[in-house]
C-alpha cells in the first residue's frame, strides 16, 4: 500500500491517506516532543522504534480480543492502520501517582493506586489538554454515554493485559494514555499508539524511568532505554 497525501501531521507522526478510502498509514518519526510541544528534539531511530514497539503492544491487545486500528506493519517507520473517526479526548489510567496528579493533587510520585485511577482529557493543544469529565464529553457531543463507558472499560482491559506483559518483563506500568476512534461499523476501536512515549515504565527493583519522562527529565539515553524496554518483552528492535 503506497501513501497518498498527507491527511494530518501530529507532533511524533504523521497520517497518510492510501488508495484505499478505509485505510490510511501512520509515519512515526524521530520527532519527540514534551512540555506541548516547547521542547522537541530528533532522536535517532525513534520513530522506527515506537513503529516496531506499538505494533508489538496492539497484536498482544488484539490477541486477548481488543480491537485495534492496526492492520500490519509496512515498513520501518510506516504501519497500515484501519480509518478511525477519532474522539476527541485522551484516556489515562494510572496504577501509580507519578507526572501531572503529583503536581495537581500533592500526592507522592510512587505511591500506589488502588483502585487505579482513570482520566479524561481533552485533545487540545492550545488549551494544553484540560482535564474533563463524562458531563463535559455528553454535553459538547464529543462521544455518547455507550461510548464513554465503552472507553473506560477497553482501557481497563488493556490495563490488566498490559500490566501483566510489563510486570513478567520486570516493569511496572505506572500509567498510560489511550485514544479511540470509531471504525465504518460503529465499534470502538483503540487508534493512535501505546509506546513508551505515551506511558510510564519504571524499573521493578530500582524504579528506573523508562520511559519519555527520560526525555522530558533530561536523563538521557532515551532511545536506548526504549530499545531495552522492547527487548525485556522478547523484542529485538
Ligand atoms: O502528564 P500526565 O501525568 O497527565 O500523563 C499521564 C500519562 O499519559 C503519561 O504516561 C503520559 O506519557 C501520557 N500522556 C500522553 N500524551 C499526552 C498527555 C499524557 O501520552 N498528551
Amino acid at each position: 500500500m503506497e501513501k497518498r497525501e498527507e491527511l494530518y501531521r501530529g507532533k511524533a507522526k504523521t497520517v497518510y491517506v492510501t488508495d484505499d478510502a478505509d485505510k490510511l498509514i501512520l509515519h512515526f518519526r524521530n520527532d519527540t516532543s514534551a512540555f506541548d510541544g516547547q521542547k522537541i528534539e530528533q532522536l535517532e531511530r525513534k520513530g522506527e522504534v515506537n513503529n516496531k514497539f506499538n505494533h508489538f503492544i496492539m497484536s498482544k491487545l488484539e490477541d486477548a480480543g481488543i480491537a485495534t486500528q492496526v492492520e500490519e506493519l509496512l515498513s520501518d517507520n510506516d504501519s497500515l492502520v484501519k480509518k478511525l473517526e477519532m474522539i476527541p479526548v485522551e484516556c489515562v489510567v494510572r496504577n501509580v501517582a507519578a507526572g501531572s496528579l503529583v503536581k495537581r493533587l500533592g500526592v507522592e510520585e510512587g505511591t500506589l493506586l488502588d483502585p487505579p485511577v482513570f482520566e479524561f482529557f481533552l485533545k487540545n493543544d492550545a488549551l494544553h489538554d484540560p482535564m474533563v469529565n463524562d458531563y463535559h464529553i455528553l454535553s459538547f457531543g464529543w462521544a455518547t454515554e455507550n461510548q464513554i463507558s465503552e472507553m473506560k472499560n477497553l482501557t481497563f482491559r488493556v490495563n490488566e493485559v498490559l500490566k501483566a506483559l510489563f510486570d513478567e518483563a520486570g516493569m511496572m506500568l505506572v500509567d498510560y494514555k489511550l485514544e479511540f476512534g470509531i471504525d465504518s461499523v460503529g465499534n470502538i476501536v483503540l487508534g493512535d499508539e501505546f509506546t513508551p512515549d505515551g506511558c510510564r515504565l519504571w524499573d521493578k527493583e530500582t524504579r528506573n524511568k523508562m520511559d519519555k519522562d527520560r526525555f522530558r527529565q533530561g536523563l538521557g539515553s532515551v532511545v536506548e532505554t526504549y530499545i531495552e524496554v522492547a527487548d525485556r518483552l522478547g523484542l529485538k528492535l
